[in-house]
């Protein structure tokens, strides 16, 4: 097994983002209106480009300590659904209204908090608002995240029979005292049971989400997870590094800090997962993800088509999204937009027949230009140079003149190694793959991003 040295671990240990949009969310300001979305969506609406949409339901019916989630815990009670609905229904409508005309969805992910919080009427009224405003490609991918504790097998089929055909589950981890530690107890003949129901009914491209770096994890313990894990055989897997962020998500405190492994076990316990998935028939995509190698995913990291956008690793370009719902993120005519976050904050903008932005970030030239770099970066390990030209009419190591200190130092320490063609990630830098993205980073530079990220390693 790979085996790193506590010190290089402390090295790349710093506060860094996990990249899910350049420039990161700390960036995005409330400068960016509601009309600039109006306009973003009237212009969006116009072009050929098919729709990827992203719907939130933020309800949970209790709080899993580890979460940095956008979530609302609620008993499990209807009129909080359909409270909801109604908001998200009007918001549907600005929206399809600014797009003028129906577009087709090529992309669909219901996330959360838990859509399966929904009830079957509920989940039902939603999807047929949706296809009543918009066109379902019938060869869309439609997913849906589920919280095995929440579904049955008359949801699933519902589900099923809706549409919907990829599931993505919250495991995290199967031992009891890490699940005890965590608030989430999750019987492991539950998951079995309902990953058995998903492969009956035809879901495909399965996925687990698993957390490594929580609390009471061990290397030995969490691989009697994975081995748990692979013995089901889930088409995907997403190994999440617990992203540890108690000034920010309040629930974390609850966690006991020296209950939690340290960055160089943590490391240790990701090393050893990622050897046994290896090991099994998995092959790693990208910086957190494995899939099977028959699964199109790994397929199209092989081939260099993989894409990365806020709702996971996909084989389809998805370079416009459109998100519904509280604190949902859309990213159209190459700008952010966040909704409110604040429950109250989304109805009332709703109540006054106001799109619900909180903010956003028109992204400028040379955003557009390190957007894509670090999107080949994370996504893909390496940036072609000749592509680059191609893409932005200049050269990558003029245009990256003031990192070539950055990638001086990344080539010393064994991350990239570097040609006249290519700038590559090695194997070892695959590790620290953040740390590198992070000197591409102008903000960051700058020292312009204020609010403290989670930890690299
Ligand atoms: C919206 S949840 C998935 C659906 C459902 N709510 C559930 O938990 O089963 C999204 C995923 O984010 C991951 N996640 C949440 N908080 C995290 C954290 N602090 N660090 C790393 N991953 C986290 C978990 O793996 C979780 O399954
Ligand atoms: S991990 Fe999933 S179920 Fe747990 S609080 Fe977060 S969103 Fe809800």
């Amino acid at each position: 097994m790979l085996t790193i040295d506590k010190e290089i671990i402390q090295k790349f240990d710093v506060a860094g983002p996990r990249y899910t949009s350049y420039p990161t969310a700390p960036e995005w300001t409330n400068a960016l209106t509601k009309a600039t979305y109006e306009d973003k969506l009237r212009i969006f609406g116009q072009s050929l480009t098919p729709l990827s949409l992203y719907v939130h339901i933020p309800f949970c019916r209790s709080l899993c300590y580890f979460c940095a989630c956008n979530v609302l815990i609620r008993p499990n009670d209807e009129k909080y659904g359909d409270e909801y609905l109604g908001y998200l229904f009007k918001e549907m409508d600005l929206v399809a209204q600014s797009m003028g005309g129906r577009k087709k969805i090529k992309q669909m992910h219901w996330g959360g908090g838990t859509p399966t919080y929904l009830s079957e009427a509920q989940l039902e009224r939603l999807f047929k608002k949706i296809t009543a405003s918009f066109d379902l490609d019938p060869r869309a991918e439609i997913a849906v995240e589920i919280d095995p504790r929440t579904i049955d097998r008359n949801k699933l089929e519902k589900l099923r029979s809706l549409g919907f055909n990829r599931v993505s589950m919250g495991i995290q981890d199967f031992d009891e005292a890490v699940q005890k530690e965590v608030n989430r107890i999750q019987p492991f003949e539950k998951v079995q049971a309902f990953y058995q129901w998903c492969r009956e009914l035809g879901f495909r491209s399965i996925n687990f989400d698993l957390i490594y770096g929580l609390p009471n994890q061990t290397p030995d313990q969490f691989a009697s997870t994975v081995e748990k894990v692979i013995d089901l055989r889930p088409d995907r897997i997403a190994l999440y590094s617990f992203a540890y962020v108690p000034w920010i998500k309040k629930q974390q405190r609850k966690l006991l800090f020296e209950n939690l492994p340290t960055n160089s076990q943590k490391l240790d316990i990701f090393l050893q997962a990622r050897r046994l998935f290896l090991e099994h028939g998995y092959e790693a995509i990208a910086m957190d993800h494995f899939a099977l190698r028959e699964d199109e995913l790994a397929r199209a990291f092989e081939q260099g088509h993989l894409y990365r956008n806020f709702m996971g690793y996909t084989v389809r370009p998805a370079d416009e999204f459109v998100g519904l719902g509280l604190s949902s993120i859309s990213f159209v005519e190459k700008t952010f937009i966040q909704n409110y976050k604040t429950i109250h904050e989304y109805y009332d903008s709703l109540k006054r027949n106001e799109l619900p932005v909180e903010r956003g970030k028109e992204l400028t030239v040379d955003d557009q230009i390190r957007q894509w770099t670090i999107d080949r970066l994370m996504c893909r390990f390496e940036v072609k140079k000749r592509e680059f030209k191609t893409e932005f009419g200049c050269e990558f190591d003029q245009y990256f003149a003031e990192e070539q200190s950055h990638i001086a130092y990344c080539l010393a320490e064994g991350l990239i190694e570097t040609s006249h063609d290519y700038c590559r990630v090695t194997d070892f830098g695959k590790l620290f793959v953040r740390n590198i993205c992070m000197g591409f980073d102008w903000y960051l530079r700058q020292g312009k991003t204020s609010r403290r990220f989670s930890q690299t390693v």
